[in-house]
């Protein structure tokens, strides 16, 4: 009895463990054990992922916004990507409308190498702290290349009157995202207190605001200058203050 107690106790472990380590894929990791189950599931699948058309595909609600949106070519829109060996590979097709920017965010699961499309817009990165947290910040207009490292915050902003751009690609098929103000937003009010000694009550005022969903519009002279209404123009998501609070 003991002894069946154990090997249930193992598998029910081992099945957590799995789990755990399958989970940053939706079309998982470890789902084929080798190079020649990854083929046997791209013929099956009839290589229906083997052209990606950004035309025919969709923005996710969160990544579509009245002014901009963000089109995926990654594992978990493309069943093609999660037959790829090693971590793959993904896209995504940024459009940027006039003021309108990817708001700052990383990627903890890959480096991006973003090219321009057309359009002209603003790219930047901030350093990690040995790095000195440096603002890298450079206009790149179409065929230029924007290299940003895993894990480091970076964010774009388009300044003309029209539209922008650019395909991001990454060296893996699950970069995932962390948007840099929306997580801040969610640390309790008195750590964010002991880290600025910004007093409580303006902190509390900031998580008042509701979060832009990228891409977010914005930059008061060039709305004044394009003419945008700010309000209109983002995908406004509020915060859930009973969770925020302090
Ligand atoms: C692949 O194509 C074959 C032949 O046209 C069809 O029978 C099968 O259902 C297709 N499979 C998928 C997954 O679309
Ligand atoms: C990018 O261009 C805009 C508009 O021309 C300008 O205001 C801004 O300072 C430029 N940014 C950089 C980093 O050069
Ligand atoms: C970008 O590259 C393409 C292909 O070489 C070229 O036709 C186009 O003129 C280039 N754009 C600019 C702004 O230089
Ligand atoms: C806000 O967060 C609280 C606590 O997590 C939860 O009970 C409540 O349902 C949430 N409200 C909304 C509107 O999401």
């Amino acid at each position: 009895m003991a002894q069946s107690h154990a090997l249930a106790m193992a598998l029910a472990f081992a099945a957590m463990f799995a789990i755990a380590t399958a989970q940053p894929f939706m079309f998982e990791a470890g789902k084929f054990q080798t190079g020649v189950q990854e083929a046997a599931a791209r013929r099956e699948d009839n290589y229906s992922g083997f052209v990606f058309n950004f035309n025919d595909a969709k923005p996710s609600a969160a990544d579509d916004t009245p002014n901009g949106n963000l089109i995926l070519n990654q594992v978990a829109t493309n069943p093609f990507l999660s037959t790829l060996p090693g971590d793959g590979n993904g896209q995504t097709l940024i459009t940027l409308g006039p003021c309108s920017g990817n708001t700052p965010h990383s990627h903890p699961r890959g480096s991006e190498i973003s090219f321009m499309l057309y359009g002209s817009i603003e790219f930047g990165m901030v350093e990690e702290n040995s790095g000195q947290n440096r603002l890298v910040i450079a206009n790149i207009t179409q065929n230029e290349t924007i290299h940003i490292p895993t894990g480091i915050m970076h964010f774009s902003f388009n300044y003309q009157c029209e539209p922008a751009a650019f395909l991001a690609n990454f060296a893996t098929k699950d970069p995932g995202t962390q948007t840099t103000w929306n997580s801040l937003m969610r640390i309790p009010t008195h750590i964010l207190n002991s880290a600025t000694t910004i007093p409580e009550r303006l902190i509390n005022g900031l998580k008042q605001f509701p979060q832009v969903t990228a891409p977010g519009t914005g930059g008061e002279e060039c709305l004044r200058r394009c003419n945008i209404n700010q309000q209109t123009a983002n995908k406004l998501t509020p915060l859930n203050a009973t969770e925020l609070l302090p």
